[in-house]
């Protein structure tokens, strides 16, 4: 369907989703407009769950690379998409597979707990994946006394560390999106708005944690804004959320944290927002970019994707 001459872009797609008996799975970072003809929008924990029951024939994956190649091992019989192979993630690349075999034979004797932002080589020498969403309950599902490599992420390593009183040792990766946030920002945006609530992601550093009201991975977040009597809350995490969370409420006022660095202006993730209407039309006609993994890294990496899907769900989360 064209109108104008152009194409119908978001008609289109809804025809070839129901054509070919596909749905597209998004995270709260992709641009409103996407999430808005999403079949299901989720932080990384809900969406794996998504992709790991759904009758669908085809996944489109509107996030990065981590997130659709976990689909992938969850899935690996559906044929997995992804608009733009470019989306990758900071974090998942602060780990790489040499270095951290190192690190693990350094370090012997521990349960490896890694967070979903990992390459798929990583997730295969991991005994359990965790997200922002279930990591204290995953390390405090473990024996009391079990001692742990926590990777990629050194914040929400230190978050988890400080809230479970666990024995860990801690890879020092990072987002680069999320330890970006501006203390001084904040806080300037603070004194401006007395009244806003400072809610963050626990990807940021301690400085930004030790003034927050809240810390949540990005569904925390939300719930917590719904639930909240504030009017206005000033957001440190990457602002795609803030789509669903004005859904949500509103009337209530969202400010995103500003950057560190002034002249890009805001806290976009630029692997997340590779995706576009338009690529997800095309990578839907075309069927490609598709993710394909090798069978035995679909088991190795299963495997701790598969014990965390277990706790969760034993967990209720
Ligand atoms: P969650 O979806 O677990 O909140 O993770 C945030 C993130 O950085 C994803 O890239
Ligand atoms: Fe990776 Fe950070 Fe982007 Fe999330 S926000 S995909 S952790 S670079």
């Amino acid at each position: 369907m064209t109108i104008d001459g152009h194409i119908d872009y978001i008609s289109e797609i809804k025809e070839l989703k129901e054509k070919k008996n596909a749905i597209i799975l998004a995270h709260y970072y992709q641009t409103g407009d996407i999430q808005d003809i999403a079949d299901f929008v989720g932080d990384s924990l809900a969406l794996s769950q998504k992709a790991a029951a759904n009758d669908a024939d085809i996944i489109l994956f509107a996030g990065v690379r981590f997130m659709a190649e976990t689909a992938k091992i969850l899935s690996p019989s559906k044929k997995v998409l992804l608009p733009d192979m470019n989306a990758g993630c900071s974090l998942a690349d602060s780990c790489s597979e040499k270095e951290f075999k190192k690190f693990i034979k350094k370090n012997p004797g521990r349960t490896v707990i890694t967070y979903v932002n990992t390459n798929t080589d990583i997730k295969a020498l991991s005994d359990i994946i965790c997200t922002s969403s279930n990591a204290v309950q995953i390390i405090e599902s473990l024996p009391p006394d079990e001692k742990i490599i926590f990777a990629p992420d050194r914040n929400l390593g230190n978050y988890i560390m400080n809230k479970t009183g666990r024995d860990m040792v801690i890879w020092k990766g990072a987002c680069h999106v999320h330890e970006e946030f501006s203390l001084e920002a904040i806080l300037q945006l603070k004194e401006d708005n007395p009244e806003a609530k400072i809610i963050v992601h626990p990807e940021c550093e301690l400085p930004v944690r030790m003034v927050s009201d809240f810390i949540g991975s990005t569904s925390a977040l939300l719930q917590f804004t719904k639930g909240d009597n504030s009017q206005t809350y000033i957001v440190a995490t990457e602002p795609g959320i803030i789509h669903q969370m004005k859904r949500e409420s509103p009337s209530k006022k969202f400010i995103p944290a500003p950057p560190r660095d002034s002249t890009c202006g805001c806290s976009e993730c630029n692997f997340m927002k590779l995706i576009s209407i338009e690529k997800i039309y095309r990578c839907l006609r075309d069927e490609k970019p598709e993710i394909v993994i090798d069978s035995g890294v679909i088991e190795k990496a299963g495997k701790p994707i598969r014990r965390m899907m277990e706790i969760s769900e034993k967990l209720g989360l």
